[in-house]
């Protein structure tokens, strides 16, 4: 079985989707590992529920490198091949990017490049866009940046409020996640300049 490793930081609604999706057989892999910075996390939780292994790794005091070679030692302890990270808000190292070439994938609530960064739901819909939605991508060393494996558009409503937004963003996030993770684990992609080329489109 394939083995990937979570990282979060809160909720973890994308971790219990995935989570969902391994035990049930729809995706084909074991999720070896969850780990957070932030050890109230409710996502940790929510993994020791399942009986996952959750570790929380807390970074205060130790600078970027430094926390990051914890949390790759810890990877490579739970043989992970892949690295998920969802709803994690810290930036990789070029370090940790090195250690896991193309095998760190993130989901971001927007179209990419449109709003990166934090709150991009309420930045998206203050902006005015008509279309929104999320984004699955591998990680380099900038912000919600590296080449786009999955999106998904979420048409914004004249009714909608930045909440009602955010929640249709989010569902659709719990779709696409796990689909990307399966296109990745197949290894049926090859990569032109920024593109993903799959057999799927
Ligand atoms: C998700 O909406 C995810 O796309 C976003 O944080 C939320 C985490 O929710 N990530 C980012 O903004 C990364 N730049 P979750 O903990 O319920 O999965």
């Amino acid at each position: 079985m394939r083995r990937i490793g979570i990282l979060l930081s809160g909720r973890g609604s994308n971790f219990e989707a995935i989570a969902r999706n391994a035990a049930s057989g729809r995706l084909d892999a074991a999720i070896a590992v969850v780990i957070s910075n932030r050890p109230q996390a409710p996502g940790l939780e929510l993994a020791r529920s399942l009986g996952l292994p959750a570790l929380a790794i807390p970074s205060k005091g130790l600078d970027r490198e430094a926390y990051d070679a914890l949390v790759i030692e810890a990877l490579h302890a739970h043989d992970v091949e892949l690295v998920v990270l969802a709803g994690y808000m810290r930036l990789l190292s070029p370090g940790f990017i090195r250690a896991f070439p193309m095998r760190i994938l993130n989901i971001h609530p927007s179209l990419l490049p449109a709003f990166p960064g934090l709150d991009a739901q309420h930045q998206a819909f203050e902006y005015g866009v008509r279309v929104s939605g999320c984004t699955v991508h591998f990680v380099d060393e900038h912000l919600d940046h590296g080449p786009i494996v999955m999106q998904a558009a979420v048409p914004v409503r004249a009714e909608d409020t930045a909440e009602s937004l955010s929640a249709r963003i989010l569902a659709e996030e719990h779709r696409i996640y796990s689909e990307a993770i399966r296109i990745v684990l197949s290894g049926r992609y090859r990569i032109s300049g920024r593109r993903i080329v799959t057999e799927e489109y």
